[in-house]
């Protein structure tokens, strides 16, 4: 079983081919941080736009690397949300067309699925059942992942992600965007408890996560400092601080609460150095096992699509389901609940 995957949900274009039993044998991304960066953000007209243009080069790239074409690809796999609706009906089109011209299935694959798969990538890669922290731009939640396509969601965010209010925050402090990133290294240079930060929800029993009142703690903090770069650099240590703190307390608690011995983190917060100490230290409190996928698999990529989309493919056998037979009807949704994650045509 042989599945190409492609992912536009936003502003990467990336395509992978993942193989059952050679693993991942190409992935190819093209990030449009460089387009959107004068924006401050990412403007959803242009990333439709760029993603048209990079598809079919990477496509042809991917395919090659891996030594496949037509005849040895057995599917393929695009995310059909949640994301921003043109830049997903790019791809969903374009993945319906290949597949339709191929002969082949088309498989939908749910984006915060292709996240939380992502540490299977690994050679050390956990098995089911397991927790997951899931931590991007758009979603914060702790999901039991009981089984392949079975997702409860103990908690989640009630107003931003923790990827949002990094980017937020970093705007405030005059970072350039994506500035998660970025906030995270000036806050190594940072002094810890220099300014006052809230943690969120830790008063409160329950999984749930609020983080829109940090970027307003940061500014707070920021008007009220002398705004020199030490200044700057102790206000993103205190901010990523509290974030990092909330993440883990909530984490330990909902592993507590399942039982589960496996714990994963995934989503582009993932990449935090700090969350991922400080979830090193829950996990060995609570004797479970920490799996993260390597850091570019922890943000947006082709390869956890390919993935899933192969799993998926494998959970339902070689024939093509009904929706499949010469359809192309898109299926592309902005939003789109992670545990309605069941039909996947
Ligand atoms: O998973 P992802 O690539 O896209 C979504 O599906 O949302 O996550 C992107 C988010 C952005 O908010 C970015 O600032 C954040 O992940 N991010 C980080 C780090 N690297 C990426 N946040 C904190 N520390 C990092 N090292
Ligand atoms: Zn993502």
């Amino acid at each position: 079983m042989r599945v190409i995957g492609i992912e536009t949900s936003c502003d990467e274009t990336a395509v992978a081919v993942y193989d059952r039993d050679g693993g991942l044998l190409s992935h190819r991304l093209h990030s449009q941080i460089a387009l959107h960066q004068a924006y401050g953000g990412v403007v959803p007209e242009l990333a439709s736009r760029d993603h048209i243009q990079r598809l079919l080069p990477l496509v042809r790239a991917a395919l090659a690397d891996a030594n496949s074409g037509p005849a040895t690809i057995d599917g393929v796999a695009y995310t059909a949300g949640p994301g921003l609706i043109g830049a997903l009906l790019v791809g969903a089109g374009f993945a319906r067309s290949l597949a339709y011209a191929w002969g082949k299935p088309a498989v939908r694959v749910h984006h915060l699925e292709g996240h939380l798969l992502a540490p299977l990538l690994e050679r050390r890669a956990p098995a089911f059942p397991f927790l997951a922290l899931l931590v991007s731009g758009g979603h914060t939640q702790l999901v039991d992942v009981a089984d392949l396509g079975r997702y409860r969601i103990l908690g989640e965010t009630l107003d931003d992600a923790a990827g949002e209010a990094f980017d937020k925050t970093a705007k405030l402090l005059g970072l350039p965007y994506p500035g998660g990133a970025a906030l995270a290294r000036l806050a190594e240079s940072g002094q810890s408890g220099r300014y006052a930060f809230p943690r969120p929800m830790l008063g409160r029993p329950g999984l749930e996560f609020s983080f829109s009142g940090l970027k307003t703690a940061a500014l707070v903090a920021l008007r009220a400092s002398p705004g020199d770069a030490a200044a700057r650099a102790d206000v993103a240590r205190g901010f990523q601080e509290a974030v990092v703190e909330t993440l883990a307390e909530k984490t330990r608690r909902a592993l507590t609460l399942t039982g589960r011995r496996r714990l994963v983190v995934a989503g582009g917060v993932g990449a935090n150095r700090s969350l991922r100490e400080r979830l090193a230290e829950v996990a060995a409190q609570c004797a479970a096992e920490l799996y993260f996928p390597r850091t570019e698999f922890c943000t947006d990529n082709g390869a956890m699509i390919a993935l899933a989309g192969c799993l998926r493919l494998m959970m339902r056998g070689f024939e093509p389901a009904p929706a499949d037979a010469g359809g192309l009807e898109l299926g592309a949704r902005a939003n789109w609940p992670l545990e309605d994650n069941v039909q996947q045509g």
